[in-house]
């Protein structure tokens, strides 16, 4: 059954009538266009489907579209500024080697951001715990964690602007 929904995605506001057995990572994907968000196992054990709802990390394979009527996404294309600076955590994924695939990365990305929006100072384990519903296949998970650590401790809360607390110099990213 058709049914209208809106929601904030990636910043602006969007009204889109849907199906009500559609995912929400069909949404993203199939009806919105936006491929960032992987499928992988579609059962909700992998976490490359991994969105941001309300601040909150969501495997989007098991998510309703129905069910982010009023509520806030953001998905790995919003994470970036406005003109294209990336963020903080995108930035120390591309300098510690985090990024190791197009698969895994953007749900590892965001499940870091979520955990780092709530808990910025996380130390070692809570990372691990934060991105424990992301798998890395090729089991590369030193350099993904170092990337995270890089950046706990340091890290602002700027949705808009989200380097704009650094002035580029002594950051995190530094060695
Ligand atoms: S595709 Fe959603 S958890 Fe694997
Ligand atoms: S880096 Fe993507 S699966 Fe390992």
């Amino acid at each position: 059954m058709a049914k209208e929904i809106s929601f904030t995605f990636n910043g602006n506001k969007l009204a889109i009538t849907i199906e009500d057995h559609w995912t929400l990572l069909h949404l993203i994907r199939e009806e919105l266009g936006y491929n960032g968000t992987k499928e992988g196992c579609g059962g909700g054990e992998c976490g490359a489907c991994t969105v941001i709802i309300n601040g909150a990390a969501v495997n989007s394979c098991l998510y309703l579209a129905a069910e982010i009527d009023g509520k806030d996404l953001v998905t790995i294309e919003g994470l970036a500024a406005d003109d294209g600076t990336l963020h903080p955590v995108q930035q120390a994924f591309v300098e510690k080697g985090g990024i190791q695939c197009g698969f895994c990365t953007p749900g590892m990305i965001l499940s870091a951001k979520a955990l780092l929006d709530e808990n910025p100072n996380a130390n070692e384990d809570e990372i691990k715990h934060g991105i424990a519903g992301n798998i890395c296949r090729c089991t590369g998970y030193v350099q993904i964690i170092d990337s995270i650590k890089s950046v706990s401790g340091f890290y602002q809360e700027e949705e808009q602007a989200p380097v704009a607390a650094w002035d580029g110099h002594d950051g995190p990213l530094d060695d």
